[in-house]
């Protein structure tokens, strides 16, 4: 949640900061701003919106000077507004900063500070830090690093975090704890990103800080210190996704962008694990510990939540392994049982889940090994699991998760069937990697039909609620096509198992109400089709999904949507296309940005 960027080098940072805003500002886009230091004199620029309106500003208006900081806000401690915008600066005007995460005892310190007559201008949290450097600063702490380094020690909570002082216009400080933060020299200076893609374009060579660690960036260098200043030696991490991956690349949207790239992005996470015909997982060690495993416990967030119970399905399916799923604020806050023959694995596209990650450490602490999986090389995740299981799905910049999530799946399944091997429930796996090895070619074949559900999402759009069931393996598509809707088409959307539906949900339907429904498990057909034909009886427009060629829908009165036919057990990876693109369409239809869904941010770092 919220970008921070910073630069200082050999060209004016005004424009450099602003390109990289605009990689960031999936992470938040209520407000912008960026802090620059010329002639010895902090610049601030910051107003509510978008980040082109700053650029329009800063084009009407430029800014001078080799030193800066920016920010793309996702509001938490006062509205979206020019003032809360970042960055913020102490009462002098000689510092300024910005700031990710929340500083959780800014109330205690803002006493404080205003006690000792200091006058806030915002309702952040974030102003309390700019007062705090500024105070150890006054009292002639000795320097600007020594300044930050007691400041950071006052604060409770979570930060990533970029200072610059007029009376050192030669670096940028920068602090991490609990939210991702990247350093880099490279080219025209040196870089400071939450974010990689916002430096995909200057450099791949990169330092992530840990917790506690402290950067300091000067035009040709950076130093790496811990918490007390001390210096750190650390290569950098090369990272080799593309410029272009994170860019539209003639898409409307990089919404549409990343799904149509599902095909690839699922070849590139099945791919590593195959060596002709078999399953060979070179980053994790299928020893004794999987052998012998009781139960698997997965834990996630939102959409890769709904990735874990697939991941139960496919688990108890191939590998007869009992596993426990659950989400991850849920998790960490219900006093869960340990057991050290127990499999952990955690689930994050962005690997820098907040609750994810608490619920890992809690894991850890209780003697747990984490098996990540995860999209983000260097992410806090893929540092504090045990074992990494990256999905290699390229940067994902759209805000709804797209190909992320298939190719979690992709990497479930490919884990879950290589256990069912192991423990001798599959003699072969071949007929099933086979299967997967086809998938991509049916997402390019579905994809090919992209004009059927947009017409379909015209017709529809504007219904008020919007219901989405179906059995087994057709239930967690049916709760991750309930979300995609409502997370960028605004609809009230809702998932349910069908065998639920007379339980509760079938009050809801009326001529109002739009019921997808998803019929991939063969022997469940008719009873899918019984309750179809309770929701069409009631006046509720209604969509199959289901595979081609057998017709068993066609006499209902529902549309049908067809894919091309694949084991059952798989239908996941290929049902939940036309649900993305469904959500895609209704929210063009409504006139909403699909990247920048109103409310929501890429990353929840915080709780
Ligand atoms: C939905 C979506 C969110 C994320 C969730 C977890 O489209 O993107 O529900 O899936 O915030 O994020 P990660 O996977 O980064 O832990």
């Amino acid at each position: 949640m919220c970008g921070i960027t910073g630069f200082i080098g050999y060209e004016n940072a005004a424009p450099l900061l602003i390109r990289a805003l605009k990689k960031l500002e999936y992470r938040g886009y209520d407000s912008a701003g960026i802090a620059v230091i010329h002639d010895k004199k902090i610049i601030v620029r910051k107003m509510k919106g978008r980040i082109n309106l700053l650029e329009e500003s800063l084009l009407e208006n430029p800014l001078d000077g080799y030193t800066g900081i920016g920010h793309t806000r996702w509001a938490t401690h006062g509205e979206p507004s020019d003032i809360n915008s970042h960055p913020h600066t102490d009462s002098d005007g000689r510092i300024a900063i910005v700031h990710n995460g929340i500083v959780e005892n800014y109330i205690k310190l803002k006493q404080w500070l205003q006690s000792r007559g200091i006058v806030f201008r915002s309702d952040t949290d974030t102003e309390v830090i700019a007062h705090i450097i500024n105070y150890f600063y006054r009292k002639g702490h000795g320097s600007l690093l020594q300044s930050v380094i007691e400041a950071l020690k006052l604060l409770n909570g979570s930060y990533a975090l970029a200072v610059i002082c007029a009376d050192y216009p030669d670096r940028i400080i920068a602090a991490r704890k609990d939210s991702p933060l990247i350093a880099a020299t490279g080219g025209a200076g040196s870089f400071l990103a939450s974010d990689i893609t916002a430096l995909l374009e200057f450099t791949r060579d990169v330092y992530f800080l840990n917790d506690g660690e402290i950067a300091v960036l000067y035009q040709d260098h950076i130093e790496l210190r811990n918490d007390e200043g001390d210096l750190i030696q650390r290569e950098t991490t090369h990272i080799d996704w593309s410029v272009e991956s994170a860019e539209k690349n003639g898409f409307p949207h990089f919404m549409l962008k990343e799904i149509f790239e599902q095909p690839k992005s699922l070849e590139n996470a099945l791919r590593p694990r195959l060596k002709k015909d078999i399953i060979d997982f070179e980053e994790i060690k299928f020893d004794k510990k999987w052998l012998e495993a009781r139960r698997i416990v997965i834990i996630a967030c939102g959409t890769a939540y709904h990735a874990a119970v697939i991941g139960k399905y496919a688990f108890e399916y191939f590998a007869r392994i009992p596993v426990e799923v659950d989400i991850a604020s849920e998790y960490r806050y219900r006093n869960p049982i340990f057991n050290k023959n127990d499999i952990y694995i955690a689930i994050s596209q962005s690997g820098e889940t907040a609750d994810t990650l608490a619920a890992v450490r809690l894991i850890k602490q209780n003697g747990g090994c984490v098996i990540a999986i995860t999209n983000a090389p260097g992410s806090t995740l893929s540092r504090e699991a045990n074992e990494i299981i990256y999905t290699y799905a390229g940067p994902e910049i759209a805000v709804a998760s797209t190909k992320a999530f298939t190719s979690q799946v992709m990497c479930i399944y490919l884990l879950a069937l290589e256990l069912g091997r192991a423990r001798s429930y599959i003699p072969d796996t071949k007929k099933y990697t086979d299967e997967l090895c086809e998938i991509p070619d049916r997402i390019r074949k579905i994809l090919d039909k992209k004009e059927i559900i947009q017409r379909f999402a015209s017709r529809q759009y504007n219904k008020t609620k919007m219901l989405f069931m179906g059995r087994q393996f057709d239930y967690p598509v049916s709760m991750e096509s309930a979300l995609k809707l409502k997370e960028i088409s605004y609809t009230h959307s809702e998932a349910f198992a069908a065998g639920e539906l007379k339980h509760g949900p079938i009050a809801l339907i009326d001529s109002s109400t739009l019921v997808i429904s998803f019929a991939t498990q063969t022997a469940l057909f008719e009873k899918m089709a019984s309750n179809i034909l309770e929701v069409c009886s009631r006046g509720a427009a209604s969509l199959v999904i289901t595979w081609e060629g057998g017709g068993f829908f066609d006499a209902l009165n529902s549309e049908v949507f067809t894919l091309p036919k694949s084991e059952d057990c798989f239908s996941p990876m290929l049902a939940v296309i036309p649900a993305q693109l469904f959500s895609y369409y209704c929210a063009v239809q409504r006139g909403n940005d699909p990247d920048k869904p109103r409310n929501l941010a890429k990353s929840v770092t915080v709780e």
